[in-house]
């Protein structure tokens, strides 16, 4: 908390680029040509923003897999009200500089919100380490999206918002360094168990696959960056591959672990190959670029 900054959201809004829209107050209905944003990073916005929509159920996910008492309780209350103000932000920004379109996303937040959220896991040490990689993910992904967008507003509001995921980040990071110490086993256990089968929280919403296929190809996420900028990184300042004297399960899951890195470094490699092709042009044919790049996805 000391390491946390107070900032503004409405500070980052282009109020001024707004104007009325159709319905009760007879402004101007959305179109697509009101926003120069790429294609690419609307959907990559939509999704960052809807992931951002569901925080009721990660509250609740949080609270029942790991509790709400103490100081516990203390950070989960704090962490929730920092996450609110991304969704409320983004949206914000979205709706001024009408960079999507207004119905469809408000459709698609009820229909988000409505599937809601389940942790795939159960004991609290994986769900730490989920949370450690879900917000690296979700900062990358911010601050990926805001860069490639072109627009600097756009750019600055992300970038802040990253700067929290980060913290939160560094915050379960430190936790599970700590665990580190005092039974690098289960440790070990938990990153195998959740590095295995992590899906970003939004996999459950209606329209996942065509968004995350678009945010991949825009570079803002895909395998390359999980593998790269989020995997990689944390299980090295975690130092799971410098610990010594673990048992017969830490070794096997730590072998585990290092079998699952190499697989999903191999899809990466993959998939740059088919969005190589694509960016040549040599990708057409039956299905085109997205049955093959959602294959190697
Ligand atoms: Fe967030
Ligand atoms: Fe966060």
């Amino acid at each position: 908390m000391t390491r946390a900054q107070e900032w503004f959201p409405h500070q980052y809004v282009p109020w001024s680029q707004g104007y009325d829209f159709e319905g009760p107050l007879g402004g101007t209905a959305w179109e697509e040509g009101q926003s120069a944003l790429s294609p690419t990073i609307r959907s990559a916005l939509v999704l960052n923003v809807l992931t951002e929509d569901n925080l009721p159920s990660y509250h609740w996910a949080v609270s029942d897999r790991i509790g709400r008492t103490g100081a516990w309780g203390e950070w989960l209350a704090r962490w929730t009200a920092e996450e609110d103000r991304h969704s409320t932000a983004l949206r914000a920004y979205l709706h001024t500089s009408r960079a999507v379109d207004p119905v469809a996303l408000e459709r698609m937040r009820i229909a988000q919100m409505s599937t809601g959220y389940t942790p795939r896991h159960v004991g609290m040490l994986v769900n730490l380490v989920y949370l450690a990689v879900q917000e690296l993910a979700t900062r990358v992904s911010h601050r990926n999206a805001g860069r490639y967008s072109g627009d600097s507003r756009c750019e600055r509001l992300l970038s802040r918002i990253a700067q929290d995921e980060n913290l939160h980040m560094i915050f379960y990071r430190d936790l599970l360094q700590a665990a580190m110490q005092m039974d690098a086993d289960a440790v070990l256990q938990a990153v195998s168990e959740c590095v295995r089968d992590f899906q970003m929280p939004a996999e459950r919403m209606a329209g996942f696959r065509p968004l995350a296929l678009d945010v991949a190809l825009a570079g803002v996420y895909d395998l390359r960056v999980h593998h790269d900028e989020v995997l990689v990184p944390l299980l090295r300042s975690l130092a799971v591959w410098d610990v010594r004297e673990l048992n017969p399960a830490g070794e096997q899951a730590r072998d585990e672990l290092a079998g699952t890195l190499h697989r999903i470094e191999a899809r990466a490699r993959a998939f740059e190959n088919v969005k190589e092709r694509w960016s040549a042009g040599r990708a057409s044919g039956p299905g085109g670029i997205t049955d093959k790049v959602s294959a190697a996805l």
